[in-house]
């Protein structure tokens, strides 16, 4: 089962410059979660951060009372190892065999026979649907089939917590929503902890149960998926319809004239109605995924604090799936 991993109040510079500030959120355990913002802002840093290869200098990260920030070395090497890391240039050696490169975590961190090591290879190999493949060098397949080879090699280890940076960059719409798939039924079959970092508004829209948003040094919002997606904040409202008007420019963020210029000649161009599309469900054949249960005690006994319309949104969405569950039955007498 998923691990939860506690934010607290993380605060991160590098010399003089302040990447985020006072960062606080939840990974509920075994629920999948989409980071969102615009590039450097620091979303990288921020997923460097949870397994401890960057230190921020405030703040804790919390996993299984271990802090990855300021807690023991040994420890947070250990923890580590509870992590499948899904980086975001794919990250393979490009001398070694499809085979050879998801097999590397294995030969590195466990004693593991070799024929042992063949069924655990290729079962991730199946997993991503590389089979057949296996023997190819990273040169030698295509940009979306050496990302599934990153998420293989991610998942070798049975990571309990995964972090997935833009898994989707490079992919064509097919292989995205392929991906999106793939993604819900991983989590199915492992009810591990996801993170993934994404600019791609379908992932957003249908893979997670919860969103957040990295802004100005600042993390705008984390939530369950209904709070980011109704939400009127400039910014998110911005980023969700891919509009140039908006408080996020092309270099940084844009000065307050620019913005007072835009306001005016951008009145009167309203957003399509804003519909929150259904959240994927696991492929027929595989299990209900665990979290589903957990998440719905947990937004319904949240729903106080949210705002009005993540509020309607939620309680819509669980009442459609009470809806679907009923199945009808006939009514005494034969009715009708
Ligand atoms: N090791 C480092 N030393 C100094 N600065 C760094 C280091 N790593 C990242 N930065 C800076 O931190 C900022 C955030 O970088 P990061 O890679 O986390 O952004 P990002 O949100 O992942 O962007 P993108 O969406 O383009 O991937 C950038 O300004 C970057 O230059
Ligand atoms: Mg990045």
């Amino acid at each position: 089962m998923g691990i939860e991993v506690a934010v607290e109040g993380l605060t991160m510079s590098f010399g003089k410059q302040n990447i985020w500030q006072d960062v606080s959120l939840t990974l509920p355990a075994g629920e999948v979660s989409v980071m969102l913002g615009p590039s450097g802002t620091g979303k990288t840093v921020f997923l460097k951060s949870l397994i401890g290869l960057l230190k921020p200098q405030r703040g804790r990260v919390l996993i299984n009372g271990v802090d990855m920030v300021g807690g023991r070395e040994r420890d947070i090497y250990e923890t580590r190892k509870l992590f499948g890391l899904m980086f975001q240039d794919g990250a393979l050696f490009g001398s070694m065999t499809l085979f050879d490169n998801i097999a590397f975590p294995l030969r590195e961190h466990t004693r593991k026979r070799e024929s042992e090591i063949r069924r655990m290879v290729m079962e991730r190999i199946e997993l991503v649907g590389l089979l057949g493949a296996e023997g190819k060098l990273p040169g030698e397949i295509s940009g979306g089939m050496r990302k599934r080879a990153g998420l293989a090699r991610a998942l070798v280890l049975d990571p309990q917590i995964v972090l997935c940076d833009e898994p989707d960059s490079g992919l064509d719409p097919v292989r995205t929503a392929y991906l999106s798939q793939l993604l819900i039924d991983l989590n199915a079959r492992i009810d591990a902890t996801m993170l993934i970092v994404t600019h791609n508004l379908d992932i957003a829209a249908t893979v997670p149960d919860n969103m957040g948003m990295f802004f100005r040094r600042n993390l705008v919002t984390f939530g369950p998926r209904e709070v980011l997606l109704t939400s009127d904040e400039p910014v998110v409202t911005q980023f969700l319809a891919g509009r140039r008007e908006g408080p996020i420019g092309m270099s940084e963020e844009k000065d307050a004239a620019a913005l007072a210029a835009e306001a005016d000649s951008a009145a009167g161009r309203p957003d399509g109605p804003r519909v929150i599309v259904p959240q994927l469900e696991p492929s027929p054949g595989l299990p209900p995924r665990a979290a589903v249960v957990r998440r719905r005690e947990r937004v319904l006994g949240m729903l106080d604090t949210l705002p009005p319309a993540a509020r309607a949104a939620i309680e819509d969405t669980y009442a459609r799936q009470a809806a679907a569950r009923t199945v009808p039955t006939p009514s005494p007498g034969g009715g009708a």
